[in-house]
């Protein structure tokens, strides 16, 4: 990528900073996943894992009166969650880390609640899963969604993009068994709707496409990074009965 990095970082920033979440996703969504989070205490500690801008976080700080640590690896994106938890008047309740997922430096048993929309896929579920069984308090709850198989026949050409851009792509019951194994358990799961695809991730993006293309004419791996979003939307509007994302909701066990 050599000297196109900056071209990448500022067409990140300006692509997915200007969109409300930076992933399929839904205040609809995240309030549902929270009322199945029970019991939990009143004023809950909760990490929100790839933050984003933080469309998710500023959810749950109005679902829950307690503390929120939001992680995310762009300062971009946490500046606008910063300004924004400001503006609502949350800024005493929402903290921003600059942190890689993979290296998280908190102490054990540490959270009530880890949430994480679209983003455990960076690390792989399954070593999510044993990271954050480890920092969440017996009886804690780990909440993330995340992109799955509904149908096990895919189409070709959809295999095909899996395999390029996600290969450890797994079916729903998969997810479930993984969380098990893991030590969790699985108090309920439901599919995203189409409406969380696009009302405020894909209909937004795809109005930003022409602006992008000609702001970064000259710089190739920006443009490619435009069209790889281009394709991926294209293959959701074919092919959206075959996957999709599905939201769990899951336990660490309390200590008997
Ligand atoms: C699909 S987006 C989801 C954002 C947000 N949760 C939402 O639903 O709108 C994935 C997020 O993970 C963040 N991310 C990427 N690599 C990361 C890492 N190593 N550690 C922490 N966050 C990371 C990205 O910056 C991005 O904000």
């Amino acid at each position: 990528m050599g000297e196109d990095a900056p071209n990448i970082c500022e067409m990140m920033a300006k692509l997915y900073g200007e969109l409300p979440r930076q992933g399929p996703g839904s205040a609809e969504c995240t309030r549902k996943a929270f009322s199945m989070v029970r019991p939990l205490r009143e004023r809950p500690y909760v990490l929100d894992i790839g933050c984003g801008t933080g469309g998710p976080t500023l959810e749950l700080a109005r679902l829950m009166e307690g503390r929120i640590v939001a992680l995310d690896v762009f300062d971009w994106a946490l500046n606008r969650l910063s300004e924004q938890a400001a503006a609502k008047g949350l800024a005493d309740r929402i903290s921003t880390t600059k942190q890689s997922m993979m290296e998280m430096d908190f102490p054990d048993e540490t959270f009530d609640l880890i949430w994480s929309e679209g983003a455990l896929y960076i690390m792989g579920v399954g070593d999510a899963l044993r990271r954050c069984g480890a920092l969440l308090r017996p009886g804690g709850f780990l909440v993330f969604s995340e992109v799955c198989w509904l149908q096990s026949d895919p189409p070709g050409e959809l295999r095909e993009f899996w395999e390029q851009s996600y290969p450890d792509i797994k079916s729903v019951s998969e997810n479930v068994s993984l969380a098990n194994d893991c030590g969790f358990e699985m108090t309920g799961h439901f599919t995203l709707p189409a409406t969380a695809w696009w009302n405020e991730y894909y209909t937004p993006m795809r109005k930003l496409m022409p602006e992008l293309r000609r702001r970064f004419a000259d710089s190739p791996h920006a443009l490619a990074l435009i069209a790889e979003n281009e394709v991926e939307m294209a293959l959701h509007e074919k092919y959206s009965a075959w996957y999709g994302y599905e939201f769990f909701v899951c336990r660490r066990p309390s200590l008997q």
